[in-house]
């Protein structure tokens, strides 16, 4: 299945904080295209609203308004149900790994299939997932037992296993050394090659966001021209 398409406009999300005396705007008015089977960097410094981009992309958090239009559909209009149906289509990456520290590899590979999918059957498209980042033979590891570049693994082949049209990614090498960094980003990048998943990605790193075939720059909740290099 080729990647998604997302048509973003005039995205605004505003925090009232506490007593609502204060109002933080995380996002400014975003109006951007991105086609299928594109890999694209989000790149700005801290607070800039890259998290919250990514976030509404993927229907994890509900913008105060414009649209996030996903292969045709406005996600910012679904219902509960609707939402949590768009999400089972989207694999996510973040910066803390967030595997369950008490399950194998494997079975965290498979968890998100167990709900859908007879066990024998996400069992096999895990281990499938888990040869794909390169880590077959650490099938029963816990997650404490693995290095963060092996722990980031387990998390992108969980990502991948529903096989998703979507990628998102927060900030998935920033955990890691430079080196292990840059294997994990040939590993996403490689697999929406083979894939033609739609790639987004959240960096600080501008190494990382130049591995990408675009780059869009934050500033204060707002796209933003390329900062001089
Ligand atoms: N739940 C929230 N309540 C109040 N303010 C929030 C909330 N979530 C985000 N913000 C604010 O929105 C702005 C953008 O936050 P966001 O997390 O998107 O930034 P970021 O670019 O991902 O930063 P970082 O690089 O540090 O992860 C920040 O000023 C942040 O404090
Ligand atoms: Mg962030």
């Amino acid at each position: 299945m080729p990647g998604a398409s997302i048509e973003i406009e005039k995205l605004l999300r505003r925090h009232e904080t506490n007593d609502a005396a204060e109002t933080v705007t995380a996002l400014a008015g975003v109006t951007l295209s991105i086609a299928g089977g594109e890999a694209i960097a989000i790149v700005g410094v801290s607070g800039s609203g890259k998290s919250s981009l990514l976030n509404a992309i993927g229907a994890m958090d509900q913008p105060t308004s414009g649209s996030v239009v996903v292969d045709g559909t406005d996600i910012t209009r679904l219902g509960r149900s609707e939402r949590s149906m768009f999400r089972r289509r989207i694999g996510y990456v973040f910066q803390q790994f967030h595997l369950l520290a008490s399950l194998g590899a494997l079975e965290n590979v498979a968890a998100p299939l167990v709900p859908y999918t007879r066990a024998r059957t996400a069992r096999a498209r895990a281990r499938q997932c888990l040869a794909d980042v390169g880590l077959a033979t650490r099938e029963r590891a816990l997650p404490g037992q693995l290095s963060g570049g092996q722990q980031q693994r387990v998390a992108i082949a969980r990502a991948i296993v529903t096989d998703p049209v979507l990628l998102l990614a927060d900030e998935p090498t920033g955990n890691l050394d430079a080196f292990t960094g840059h294997a994990i980003l040939e590993l996403l990048l490689g697999l929406r090659e083979a894939r033609s998943t739609t790639l987004v990605l959240v960096t600080h790193d501008p190494a990382v966001a130049s591995c990408c075939d675009r780059v869009i720059h934050l500033h204060e909740g707002r796209i933003a021209a390329a900062p001089p290099a």
